[in-house]
Order: structure tokens, then sequence, then C-alpha cells
């Protein structure tokens, strides 16, 4: 027996487009609306403070996509040139259970954050949206920006804030290269880049301090905020003040808020999650005004469903390195 293994130069290469990421998903999130998944909350170690490694299994039925994400997130990498998010993912066969491939993961990750983002803005963003804003410019901010120009044709203006003006500055010379028709306005504050924004994204590391504390009245009426960082980004009151608060899985959430570290804050009543909104069991964005919230923890099936397409093209492309088992 033997599996493949795909370095992130592997993966990277194979090409896949964010459209095909965001056409993954849509699978993924819309067999786990219709219960044919299978995803227990993920479990994780902590061996250093604001640090994680979390283990991600996954089955979703039907697009024979199965394995696991074993993915790291240290904070202090940054300052050692590390990337923030590192680990590997494996695939296995669903009828044998035989791993298939051993892939790196950073390029999953943040291809399916960003198309998380953009599935929550395909239901809940308001139409005509033309302006969105970033908290926190690194990578999972691009991938997502990526994403919306996909999702929302009538985007225009994009507003960036980072602790760090450089990384800023950076995310608006890479993202304004591959996208020259947007508008991109480099902001001093947090709530200078959301307040206008009928999208507002934030990704900054889960850190219990610097926090920008984007409070009551920041999010527009009619906005949607999505938050890739937990709650690390958004007071309590701002949460709760959101006419609909919807998430990416309730139960994961929930079972992250009983821990008791994470979510204290959030509003009692989760009104959908975008497997529900992506199988048309619950109704998306209902009237111009809402403010709605989407608090995207990133799930396994969007691993499972993007590492199964990118395992197929490795193998008609003969990709990678043959292991032994
Ligand atoms: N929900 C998901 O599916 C998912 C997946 C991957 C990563 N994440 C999370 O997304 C967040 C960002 O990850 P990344 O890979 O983009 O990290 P990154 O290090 O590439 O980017 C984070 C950026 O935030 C900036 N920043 C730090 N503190 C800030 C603050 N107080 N205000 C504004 N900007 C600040 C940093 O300077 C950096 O540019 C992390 O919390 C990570 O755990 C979520």
């Amino acid at each position: 027996m033997e599996l493949v293994y795909l370095s992130r130069a592997d993966v990277e290469g194979l090409g896949m487009s964010m459209r095909e990421v965001l056409a993954a998903l849509t699978l993924g999130f819309a067999a786990k609306g219709r219960g044919e998944t299978e995803m227990p909350p993920k479990p994780g170690i902590h061996t250093r403070p604001d640090c994680f490694i979390h283990a991600m299994p996954a089955y979703v039925r039907g697009l024979e996509a199965a394995g696991l994400k074993w993915v790291s997130g240290y904070p202090p990498n940054v300052a050692k040139g590390l990337p923030y998010i590192t680990g590997l993912l494996i695939l296995n066969d669903c009828e044998t259970g035989v791993p298939l491939a051993v892939m790196d993961c950073a390029w999953i990750t943040a291809m399916r954050t960003g198309a998380s983002v953009g599935i929550s803005a395909r239901y809940l963003a308001p139409s005509g949206s033309s302006v969105a804003a970033f908290v926190g410019c690194g990578v999972q901010a691009r991938t997502s920006l990526m994403a919306l120009v996909e999702e929302l044709p009538a985007l225009a203006e994009v507003r960036c804030y980072d602790l760090f003006p450089e990384a800023a500055r950076r995310f608006i010379g890479e993202m304004g290269a591959l996208f020259p028709l947007l508008r991109f306005v480099a902001c001093a504050s947090a709530p200078e880049a959301v307040r206008p924004a009928d999208v507002a994204v934030t990704a900054i590391p889960i850190v219990a301090d610097p926090r920008p504390d984007l409070d009551a009245g920041m999010l527009k009426r009619g906005g949607l905020a999505v938050s890739l960082d937990y709650d690390s980004a958004w007071t309590s009151a701002a949460m709760r003040e959101c006419d609909r608060f919807c998430s990416d899985d309730v139960g994961q959430l929930l079972a992250t808020k009983e821990h008791g570290v994470y979510f204290g804050g959030i509003p009692d009543r989760i009104s959908a999650d975008l497997g529900e909104l992506a199988a048309g069991l619950k109704p998306g964005r209902e009237s111009g005004s809402e403010r709605i919230f989407s608090m995207n923890m990133g799930i396994a099936v969007d691993d499972m469903v993007t590492a199964r397409v990118l395992y197929e093209r490795a193998l008609e492309r003969r990709a990678g390195v043959r292991l032994p088992l």
C-alpha cells in the first residue's frame, strides 16, 4: 500500500482556484445541512499560552471525503519568521479506512477559510454590497477578499486596518495588484475601517490582548460582520445587538462555549448555520436593515471537501511523492 504525500508547493501547484474552493464548500455545507456529514467538535492541546493544536476530523457522505486535519496556530511564530498556521491533513479511503494522502494543510486552511467568508456573504450580505472592511490584514484576510470578489459583484472599496500599518500596506500592495479595479483605503483604527462597511471581516490572532474592541453601533445597520477570530475583535454588546447571529457550525460553537474560555458574550439564540443556509432549510438575509453576525470558526467538512478535490487532481497529474504505508 502507498499514499500520496503533497507538500505545500505541491498543493499550491495543483492550481485549485477560489471559485473551485467555493464550489467544493457549497457542496460540503449543503451536505452538512442535510445531515450527511459526521464532524465531532474539534479537541485541542495547548502547549504555550494563546497557542493551539487542533484535531479536526470529518466525513462527508456522497462526496467520499473523510479524514483528519491536525493544525496549529502559534501567534509567537510571526516574530520568529514562521507562519502562524501550520499543519498536516490525512485523507482516508471511505471504503477501507486506508490513508490515501498526507498533505500540507496551510494552503487548504487559508483558502477554505476565505471561502467560508464568501459563503456567509452569499447568503447574509446586503444586496449590492460595495464596501468591505478587514481588521487584521494577514493570510486569512487575503483569501477572504478573494472569495468576496467572487461573491459580491458590486464590490468596489476595501478598507484595511492592521495593528501594524506595514502589514496593511503589504496587503494593499499585493491585493491591489491582484484586483486593480478595487479601491483600497488604509485606516487608522478598526472602527474607522468597519463603520462604512457592508461586510466587515475580522481576522486577528486569538489572543487576550491587544483587542480592537469593536463595540455596539460600529457595524452599520444592514451590515454583515464575519468573524474568523472567535470573539477577539467584537465586544459582547456588538454581537448581542445584531438581529441575527449565525455560525458555520452551531454544534462546534456551543461545544467551544461550554469550555468557558470563548463565546461567553454571544447571543443565546443562534439563528442558522451555513449548512442550513446552503441546504435551503433556513432563509438568508431577509431585509436590508438587519445587522447580521457570522461566527465562522472553521470546520473540518470544509477541509475534507477541498482536500478530496486536490487528491483527485494530484492522481490525474501524478503530482507529489508516493510513500509506502
Ligand atoms: N475561522 C477559521 O476558519 C480560521 C482559519 C484559520 C485561521 N483563523 C484565525 O484567523 C486569524 C488570523 O489568522 P492569519 O493566518 O490571517 O494570521 P496572520 O498572522 O497572517 O494575520 C493576522 C494579522 O492580524 C494583525 N493583528 C494582530 N493584532 C491585531 C489587532 N489587535 N488589531 C488589528 N490587527 C491585528 C497582525 O499584524 C497580522 O497582520 C487567527 O485568529 C486565526 O486563528 C481562523
